[in-house]
């Protein structure tokens, strides 16, 4: 039997509704037709094959993150390491609705490290990390205080979380090989923290953001005797909504610029 034709505009007027229920990310690979209605005989079926789907188990996990740390170890040069993000494939997020790898923007011999929490939904369309509202804001405030030229800019994960939800710790474990990779082959003076998120998954703390916010840290990598103060701030999407934070972050910034321009910073090899 020939399924019936779509009907176009109810199609249509459903996607509208989505939209404006603030309904924007898709968490499968395959579009799914909601419209179909599955024969009484079929729907057993269909629930059975749904709960055999394969959940992301420890030992699936820890096979994702040795690709990582090898795909990470192998890439020499910061672009290979943006080639080696866009081969692995054992981060969830990717199939999550993501259009594509977001990895870096800035200074590649720069001498400072941004590190954002992850890609929202201009940064996917873009594939490069804080090109929206708040990466606007960001790059104004690096610019007021001098950093810009000198910042490489990266994020905890790759693709976007659906629905620009925070990544899970999870998530950001799979990928911090190859941010860790990112610090060592950059291996900058200072390290910025944008929010809660990157602060807690790169200094590996559950300290809240706005106890750890301008408080100097020392990012040190478990190998290859690499280190660098990192400065946990706010995020900027968070000053969007709460301007009158700015001074605090602008505090941040001032006291990151005189520690770089001090040459103090470089600790690793
Ligand atoms: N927020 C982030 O944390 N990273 C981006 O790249 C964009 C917004």
């Amino acid at each position: 039997m020939n399924p019936a034709p779509p009907d176009i505009a109810a199609t249509e007027s459903l996607l509208a509704f989505w939209r404006d229920a603030g309904v924007e990310a898709c968490f499968g690979d395959a579009p799914v037709d909601r419209t179909w209605v599955a024969p009484p005989a079929l729907k057993a079926v269909t629930k059975a094959t749904a709960s055999v789907a394969a959940p992301i188990t420890p030992a699936l996990a820890a096979d994702a993150l040795s690709e990582a740390r090898r795909l990470a170890a192998s890439a020499d040069t910061l672009d290979a390491l943006g080639q080696a993000i866009a081969a692995f494939e054992g981060c969830g997020l990717r199939s999550m609705g993501a259009r594509q790898a977001v990895f870096c923007r800035g200074n590649s011999e720069g001498d400072l490290l941004v590190i954002g929490e992850g890609p929202g939904a201009e940064e996917d369309a873009r594939g490069e990390p804080f090109v929206g509202k708040a990466g606007q804001l960001l790059d104004r405030m690096l610019t007021a205080a001098g950093l810009l030229d000198r910042a490489f800019i990266t994020n905890t994960v790759f693709w976007r979380p659906p629905g620009n939800r925070t990544p899970t710790p999870e998530e950001q474990a799979v990928c911090a090989p190859f941010v860790e990779r990112a610090f060592a082959l950059l291996q900058p003076k200072a390290v910025l923290l944008l929010g809660a998120a990157a602060s807690k998954s790169v200094l590996r703390t559950d300290v809240g953001i706005m106890k750890l916010r301008g408080q100097w840290q020392d990012w040190r990598l478990a190998e290859g005797d690499v280190s660098a103060p990192a400065l946990p701030t706010l995020h900027p999407a968070f000053l969007l909504r709460q301007p009158q934070a700015k001074r605090q972050v602008w505090a941040d910034l001032l006291s990151l610029a005189e520690r770089l321009d001090a040459g103090e910073g470089k600790t690793g090899g």
